[in-house]
């Protein structure tokens, strides 16, 4: 029905319904009680003479006043709805806007993987220890068997403090420590074994920070030192650990190489995550990803901690958290692991 063929107190309900939305907050509660009144309003009135019609008036008409019935309740709400919103706001301010998302936090990626590391040790038998990121020459170095004029001992790769060591601590300067095995030093040291630990902590080194170095980034080591402790221990435990947190199925190998704190040495070699091993850009064709640096603890390291190499052996392990979260979740600069950008970290939040 249009507007033209309307009875005129209907047609004024509608011209008074357009209206609503500009009321100020007194004329909309006058128009409230003068429209929709239980006993004096229009609306109510007009049903009520809506009754001594003929029905066929009646029927067209009656659901016509329901309708705008309905539609001015409605209007009334959003009015005063609007209204309470505008006098609880600021000049200028919309209260009825989307509310801004709360920041959810979470782990950043590399902690993840930390955790996760230490947990799967953790379950078989291995505590945390910690220390210092600040050392000696001694504990970083020369300890660990390092011949005095090894190259990693140059100011191209380390990085010294200018501070003077302090009196108690063994000789040598200040540095940053470059790995976390001088606390494989500092375990053996402070508890004799039976020792089983892993090494959580920040590394550094005088690197270009680019894609793929930093100055600064993680390493986990890990720590067994027992009597009666051989190869066979490192490489089931290891296989073992990669397979807890790759997959079941993940197959590993094990290369020589070189450490001057443990011997013989190895590096260990998981099956590419992305193509599995059939050769990928990721793993540069190879179907391997190099994850860690291992090998069975050196004599020598073992004398300066004062036990005795005959009757004890170990094995020990480091790798680098971040370049295995680069491995894990496919992240091609490591500098995105450690600026912080929320635009990048946002993907990981559960
Ligand atoms: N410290 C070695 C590195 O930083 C890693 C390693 C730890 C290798 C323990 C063997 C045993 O490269």
């Amino acid at each position: 029905m249009d507007d033209t063929t309307l009875p005129p107190e209907l047609a004024a309900l509608k011209e008074r319904l357009e209206r609503v939305p500009s009321l100020g907050p007194a004329e909309l509660e006058e128009a409230y009680v003068d429209l929709l009144g239980r006993k004096q309003g229009r609306v109510t009135k007009y049903l009520k003479l809506l009754a001594a019609m003929p029905l066929e008036q009646k029927r067209v008409y009656g659901a016509t006043a329901n309708t705008l019935r309905v539609q001015l309740e409605d209007a009334f709400r959003a009015r005063r709805h609007q209204l309470k919103a505008d006098s609880l706001a600021a000049p200028g301010e919309d209260l009825t806007m989307p509310g801004r998302r709360r920041w959810v936090g979470a782990e950043h990626p590399v902690t993840r993987v930390v955790d996760e590391i230490v947990e799967i040790f953790r379950e078989i038998g291995f505590a945390v220890a910690v220390g210092p990121e600040v050392e000696t020459e001694w504990y970083n170095f020369l300890s660990l068997h390092f011949p005095a004029d090894h190259p990693a001992m140059d100011m191209h790769d380390t990085l010294y403090l200018d501070a003077p060591p302090v009196d108690n601590e063994p000789a040598g300067r200040l540095l940053l420590r470059t790995h976390t095995s001088p606390v494989q030093i500092r375990t053996l040291l402070s508890s004799p074994p039976p020792v089983r630990v892993v090494i959580p902590g920040m590394v550094y080194r005088n690197d270009a920070f680019d894609a793929s170095h930093s100055p600064a980034f993680s390493q986990i080591e890990g720590l067994a030192v027992d009597e009666g402790i051989s190869f066979i221990d490192l490489r089931a435990t290891l296989t073992h650990f990669a397979r807890r947190f790759f997959s079941a199925s993940t197959r590993t190998r094990f290369r020589p190489s070189f450490f001057p704190f443990t011997e013989p040495s190895a590096e260990m070699d998981v099956e590419c995550q992305l193509c599995h091993g059939s050769g990928c850009p990721a793993c540069k064709g190879t179907g391997w990803m190099e994850i860690l640096g291992c090998g069975m603890v050196h004599p020598a390291v073992l004398e300066n901690c004062n036990l005795d190499g005959e009757r004890f052996t170990g094995w020990a392990f480091g790798m680098g958290p971040h370049r295995i979260a680069m491995l894990r979740y496919g992240i091609p600069d490591i500098r995105l692991l450690l600026e912080g950008d929320m635009r990048f970290l946002e993907q990981f939040v559960p």
